[in-house]
């Protein structure tokens, strides 16, 4: 079993970036600069943004951080979008997900300016993901594809089962695992919570890709052996005995599966800081096509 460490080769992807942004210092030209907008105070949102702060503030980028209330209207939050879109110093922002009940998603979405949309969220930009064009892809998805790519993991004909049908990861990785080329060319499963019988699905699985959000979902009798194994899960679980109050765990069966897979990736420190680096990564390219 080969574990797939995220945390490491986010790390290399950190160190690659770093590089560049250094280049660009020293050519005098201006670095990348990201801005993250979360509305409310969700505990795992402002974690998750306060990584992706610092991340930025690690490899030299700039970054900046709008924390809005979870009272904001709509309107309020479009208007900032706007203010984001025309500030020719920011290269790419992110809207933190989710967004509370009052505000529509896919109209907040709608309003980035697809040229700074390093989610790659909008639907100019996940539609070109969908017809194999050049675009941003989706941070999760893209440091799945890098992992796979980093452990030489062969996809080709392989058959991929995905777990979860969000629009941030199950969807975009079953049209990218399906695309002409590597990593991809796998014959793809979206499995979802209507899926019947999963088991028998999961059974047949080469690669198995999780986005569910139930810990300990998948079993060892669910997985073949030598499977791959992604696990995208990260719940908070209640956990008295540390200081956070709070445990991270996967959909999967770590110690039961791992003894059957052929790679898996750990949580944490697999999907997670490679949700990052290629958030960070989008961003450069981002600055780059600016600057052409
Ligand atoms: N919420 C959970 N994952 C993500 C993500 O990748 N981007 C944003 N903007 N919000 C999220």
């Amino acid at each position: 079993m080969t574990l797939l460490d995220g945390k490491k080769v986010s790390n290399d992807i950190k160190d690659e970036i770093k590089a560049e942004v250094d280049a660009m210092k020293a050519n005098g030209e201006k670095v990348p600069h990201l801005a993250a907008v979360i509305v409310g105070d969700d505990g795992a949102s402002l974690t998750y943004v306060g990584s992706k702060v610092r991340a930025c503030e690690r490899i030299g980028f700039e970054s900046t951080l709008v924390k809005m209330p979870h009272t904001t209207s709509e309107l309020e939050l479009l208007k900032k979008i706007k203010e984001l879109n025309t500030n020719d110093d920011i290269d790419g922002f992110i809207i933190q997900l989710p967004l509370p009940p009052q505000i529509d998603t896919q109209k907040v979405l709608m309003a980035v300016d697809p040229s700074k949309d390093v989610d790659g969220f909008h639907p100019e930009n996940f539609g070109k993901m969908a017809l194999d064009m050049s675009t941003f892809i989706p941070a999760t998805p893209f440091g799945i594809l890098e992992l796979l790519e980093r452990y030489d993991v062969d996809t080709k004909g392989k058959h991929t089962v995905v777990i979860g049908r969000s629009h941030i990861v199950g969807r975009p990785m079953s049209i990218l695992m399906s695309r002409r080329g590597w990593p991809g060319n796998s014959t793809v499963t979206l499995t979802h919570s209507n899926t019947k019988n999963i088991s028998q699905i999961t059974t047949q699985a080469d690669i198995i890709i999780s986005a569910l959000g139930v810990p300990n979902f998948l079993k060892a009798e669910m997985v073949k052996d030598d499977v791959v194994i992604i696990d995208v899960g990260i719940t908070r679980v209640p956990d008295e005995e540390h200081p956070k109050g709070y445990v991270i765990r996967g959909d999967v069966d770590f110690e039961k599966v791992s003894e059957k897979a052929s790679f898996i990736t750990p949580v944490p420190g697999g999907v997670g800081p490679m949700t990052i680096a290629m958030l960070l990564k989008n961003t450069l390219l981002a600055r780059e096509q600016r600057r052409t």
